[in-house]
Parts: C-alpha cells; structure tokens; sequence
C-alpha cells in the first residue's frame, strides 16, 4: 500500500500517511505532482508497451497535454535482471536532474526520498501511483535488493535520465527500501 513517511533531515518520524488524497495534498505543497490511476481494463502482468499505454491513454494523454513530453515509455525490472545491484546503485545517492521526473507505477514498488529544506519525505510508490518530482529537487530512490517495477517514465528533452549528484551521504542514513517497507 502506498504510504509517505514525512521526518527531519535526521530521520525522526513526523508522521505517516497512507491516504491518497492526503498523500497528493502533503506533496502538492512541495510542487510533487501525486496521483493514483486505474486502468481502462483489466492488464495482464506480462502486458507490453503499447498495451501499458493503452490502458492508461485517458490519464497519458491528459499528462501529455500538460506538460508535452517528448517521449513516454515503459520500463520493467525484475529481481532476477542479472544487473539489479548495478542499476539500483545508481539511483541511492541524492542527486537532481534539470528535468522533471516523471513515473507511473503499472506494477511493483519502488521507494522515492525527497529532500525539501529540513525534511526528508519518503514516499513509498505501489502499483497505480504517478508521482512528479520537480526538476532541482534534491532527491534520491531505492527499488531494494529485490527489485519488481513496471513503469511508464515520461520525458521533455531527448537526454532521458541525466543526475546530477549532490555530493552528500544523507541517503546512508535513512532505511532503505526493504527497511522502510518492513516498517510499515
Ligand atoms: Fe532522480
């Protein structure tokens, strides 16, 4: 179940919320887009691109027509994906990007900090959640030692994913993925 755990910059809990609506409204103030979709019809897990597509075009199309995007496609990993280690890795340490990042989870988890002036917010992304984090915000993600996502990634410049890494440790002191997950 979706879930965001708001706390200080040192890792003490604030509070958790588990509520959608609740969840948008605490990240609309920091300017995260938070939304949770359904699907047109029923998906089968091994669906690919153009189904994925497919059975969200309603909320892709309203999305496209908000911000443009140049491209938009569907990514997927799984926990046998022999590079798991290498590719969680390069998304643990606190970075931002010059574009916005944009990703909706068809299927899977995967666990997105935000780092906005003296808090950390942890948002925990389940199956049906589109969250945005907006370009320069410092942040960081975690897909865990057992990665399982399907994802639609949407983009406004033709780079794809360019981080820019901040140079801090703040990511090595909060739980992980799987700790954050068994916590809840
Ligand atoms: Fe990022």
């Amino acid at each position: 179940m979706s879930a965001l755990t708001i706390t200080t910059a040192d890792g003490q809990t604030l509070e958790t919320l588990r509520d959608g609506a609740a969840i948008g409204a605490a990240l609309g103030e920091l300017g995260v887009q938070f939304e949770q979709w359904e699907a047109n019809a029923p998906l089968a897990a091994d669906a690919d691109q153009e189904a994925v597509l497919a059975a969200y075009a309603d909320d892709v199309e309203r999305l496209n027509a908000q911000y443009g995007f140049q491209s938009v496609d569907v990514v997927a990993l799984g926990p046998d994906h022999p590079q798991k280690a290498e590719m969680r890795q390069k998304f643990l340490a606190e970075h931002t990007h010059a574009d916005f990042e944009v990703r909706f989870f068809v299927d899977g988890s995967g666990l997105f900090y935000l780092h906005v002036g003296d808090k950390v917010y942890m948002m925990l992304c389940e199956k049906g959640d589109l969250i945005s984090v907006p370009a320069n915000t410092t942040h960081w993600f975690d897909m865990g030692e057992h990665p399982n996502f399907k994802c639609i990634r949407f983009f406004t410049t033709p780079d794809g994913w360019v981080g820019n890494f901040t140079g801090s440790d703040i990511a090595t002191r909060f739980p992980d993925f799987d700790a954050y997950r068994a916590s809840l």
